[in-house]
């Protein structure tokens, strides 16, 4: 009896683990001339008033932050309280009353950070791109998507269309961790910045990345051996 219980736990779990470790979720990478900043895209709220953010990646920022104007209904975002596991999870966390803060960093002062401004935390549905064995992407969303209200003040050097920086430390709560924690797949991601068009952040998927899945009709040519790849585990 106990033999049989067994088995069927070991059956199933490997039935899940085949389900999910093909598929891989990404994101465009653009690359703004003449500031040579690169930038990805992504859809905060709900699936029907959905916004399209533009943010600057940046590897030493913990929580994706952004100037929440661009965002176009509000509907659908909730404040992070103060007593949140989350908000305890945000290092250099602060409260305003009941409210969680983040104290963010200016991505262009690395050696600085005591120019930071502090902001409200808070969630939102997000939407980018899934795709698993060569198959065209498509849109998936997942809910909480954790980070935190700029004003624009804060956006000074950043290129105009970009609207904040999406955090890809190797904190707790960077976005390639809260996307491959909702969508229960391996926890690491890969940047293949473009010198021209169009490049993939990846997140997920088991040894290799499909290439390539942005780009219409001219494809970007890429290799997987020379992606910069960054396993954080
Ligand atoms: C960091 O920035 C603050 C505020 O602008 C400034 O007062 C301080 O001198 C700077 N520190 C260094 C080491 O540059
Ligand atoms: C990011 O989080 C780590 C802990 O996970 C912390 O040591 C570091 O100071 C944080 N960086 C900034 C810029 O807040």
């Amino acid at each position: 009896m106990g033999g049989h219980t067994h088995l069927i736990v070991f059956v199933s779990m490997f039935a899940a683990i085949t389900l999910i470790s093909e598929a891989q979720y990404i994101l465009p990478i653009f690359k703004h001339e003449p500031s040579k900043q690169y930038y990805t895209l992504i859809y905060i709220g709900s699936a029907t008033t959905s916004s399209p953010v533009n943010l600057l990646l940046d590897l030493g920022t913990n929580l994706t932050w952004l100037n929440c104007r661009n965002i176009k209904s509000l509907s659908s975002l909730r404040l992070v309280t103060c007593e949140s596991s989350t908000c305890k999870s945000i290092s250099g966390n602060g409260c305003d009353g009941k409210i969680c803060l983040y104290r963010e960093p200016s991505p262009f002062l690395l050696t600085n950070h005591t120019v930071t401004k502090t902001d409200r935390v808070v969630q939102d549905k997000a939407t980018i791109f899934s795709t698993e064995n060569g198959i065209p992407p498509s849109l998936v969303s997942f809910r909480p998507f954790t980070f935190s209200c700029a004003v624009q003040k804060n956006l000074q050097g950043i290129a105009p269309p970009i609207s904040g920086v999406i955090g890809l430390s190797s904190g707790e709560l960077p976005f390639w961790r809260q996307v491959t924690s909702a969508f229960n797949v391996i926890p690491k991601f890969a940047l293949c910045l473009p010198s021209s068009r169009v490049g993939t952040f990846y997140m997920g998927a088991t040894s290799s990345y499909d290439t390539p899945v942005f780009g219409g009709k001219n494809p970007v040519p890429m290799k997987i051996s020379n992606l910069p790849h960054v396993n954080l585990r």
